[in-house]
């Protein structure tokens, strides 16, 4: 699609697990499109330049230019983003609506990547209880096994 293999979304939040897990990312790159009349998409994004995905959201999101400021460093002037954004046309959702929506998307990206994560804690939890009792009685047992040895 459009020169580029779009990825298998089943893992694409462990994909791009850095320290966390991917979903801090995930929900930036979903809300960061804008127009870019350049592009071979109409798109382009502030997370993930020339991505070669379109913005498949953009009926829910409008459309939206990001606005960018002019500061000095070292001598040389940049353009850095501010990180407002200025909506062309409105979505048929409200700005918080589609956060919500795409908050609601990534957890579920996220859930796809490992659906049995929920599980693997709440067990881990009983089994560091069950060790630590263990411990105790392995302890305790092994003082009154030795008790009589001098
Ligand atoms: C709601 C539906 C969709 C979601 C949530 C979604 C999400 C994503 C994500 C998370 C990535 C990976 C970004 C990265 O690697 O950092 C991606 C890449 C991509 N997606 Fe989508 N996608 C959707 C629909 C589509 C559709 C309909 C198309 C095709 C028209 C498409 C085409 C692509 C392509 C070509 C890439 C690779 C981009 C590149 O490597 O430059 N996606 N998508």
């Amino acid at each position: 699609m459009f020169g580029k293999n779009p990825p298998d979304l089943t893992l694409i939040a462990r994909a791009r697990a850095g320290q966390g897990t991917g979903a801090d990312y995930l929900y930036t790159y979903l809300r960061t499109y804008y127009r870019d009349e350049a592009k071979a998409t109409g798109w382009n994004n502030l997370a993930f330049p020339n991505v070669g995905m379109p913005h498949v959201l953009w009926e829910l999101q409008g459309e939206r230019q990001p606005i960018y400021a002019e500061r000095e460093e070292h001598g040389h002037t940049v353009e850095y983003f501010t990180g407002k954004w200025k909506q062309i046309k409105p979505g048929t959702m409200t700005p918080l609506q589609f956060d919500q929506a795409v908050g609601d998307l990534v957890n579920y990206l996220q859930w796809m990547g490992e659906p049995a994560q929920n599980t693997r804690l709440r067990v881990g939890v009983w089994v560091l209880l069950f060790l630590l009792c263990f411990t105790l009685i392995a302890w305790r047992l092994n003082a009154s096994f030795w008790k009589d040895v001098k």
